[in-house]
């Protein structure tokens, strides 16, 4: 019977693997779980003999393409996929995919949750700040970004987007202003809200220049990766200007410098929770699930993300 393996560092609710097992077992599949693992070698000698793995954040490079003889397909529950290593993936022949959209409702409402626990002076009781009538700049107007403006029309918000390849129809359907640079955005917005995902283009993008340019009282949110802030930037520009606030749900590699030097103008969760919602665990990994039984039975690649 073909094996696949539901290899998640960080595991889904219990009823979307169960979800994931009725589909798979269905179609005759049998399913491996490798939740929490704590060492790359538990994954290595959970890959040997599966033919699918669906994953989460999970780093799939060489080492795990060369130990997964059987390996047909890798399937990212999830967004961004720069955890899998895709030249690898093609040398060794498998099919990379993701599941576009499936999470991102889950990442908007934790932004619009932790701009609201900021403003509102982390619910001390102390005297804060509303959303209504700020100005809202997004960067990549992609499924997360579209329901973010989504959720900030309803809080009142003035929102602009930029993107490095605008679909304007989108623009127009969610009522939100294009702007064609992000100097542009981050001069003209009060928050800024990030949702690039990290690519040769983006990594250090945000950087002292563009952190320094924003309005007095700016807040930057980032719920997408820590690769696309320039962290040294960042942290001088923030020192510079103490009207700053950074907020994260993917804690930077100098968060104890953050900590130190910035208090109560910076906030991270411990570790990313933007997608760590029931629906959206079994959005994804449904997704996912079906996406496999398409690959595997019938050639199906919509979903594709390698050559
Ligand atoms: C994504 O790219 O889909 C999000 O960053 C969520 O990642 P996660 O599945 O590791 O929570």
């Amino acid at each position: 019977m073909s094996k696949i393996l539901v290899a998640t560092e960080k595991p889904f609710a219990p009823a979307a693997v169960k979800g994931i097992k009725e589909i798979l077992e269905k179609e005759g599949y049998s399913v491996v779980l490798l939740e929490k693992y704590t060492e790359k070698k538990q994954l290595l000698e959970a890959v040997a003999d599966v033919e699918a793995i669906i994953i989460r954040s999970d780093k799939i490079d060489k080492e795990v393409f060369d130990a997964a003889k059987k390996l047909k397909i890798v399937v990212r529950a999830g967004a961004g996929y720069d955890n899998v290593d895709l030249d690898e993936a093609t040398k060794h022949n498998v099919c990379v995919m993701n599941t576009p959209g499936q999470n991102s409702n889950a990442v908007a409402e934790l932004v619009m949750g932790m701009l609201v626990y900021m403003n509102r002076v982390r619910f001390s009781g102390k005297s804060g700040k509303e959303l209504k009538g700020k100005t809202l700049g997004i960067v990549a107007f992609g499924n997360v970004g579209q329901n973010v403006a989504r959720i900030a029309k309803g809080f009142g918000m003035e929102i602009s987007a930029y993107d490095a390849f605008p679909n304007k129809a989108k623009f127009e359907e969610y009522g939100v202003k294009y702007v064609a640079c992000e100097k542009e955005l981050f001069a003209n917005n009060q928050i800024i809200s990030l949702h690039a995902p990290a690519t040769p283009e983006t990594i250090k993008s945000i950087n002292y220049d563009l952190v320094m340019s924003m309005p007095k009282n700016g807040i930057i949110v980032n719920s997408a990766r820590k690769e696309i802030i320039d962290e040294e930037g960042l942290l001088r520009a923030m020192k510079e200007r103490e009207d700053l606030t950074y907020i994260t749900d993917i804690m930077p590699t100098n968060n104890d410098e953050m900590v130190a030097a910035l208090g109560d103008r910076y906030f991270s969760t411990p570790k990313k929770m933007g997608a760590q919602t029931g629906e959206a665990n079994a959005n994804a990994g449904l997704a996912a699930a079906r996406q496999i039984v398409g690959f595997l039975k019938n050639g199906e690649e919509r979903f594709r993300v390698n050559k």
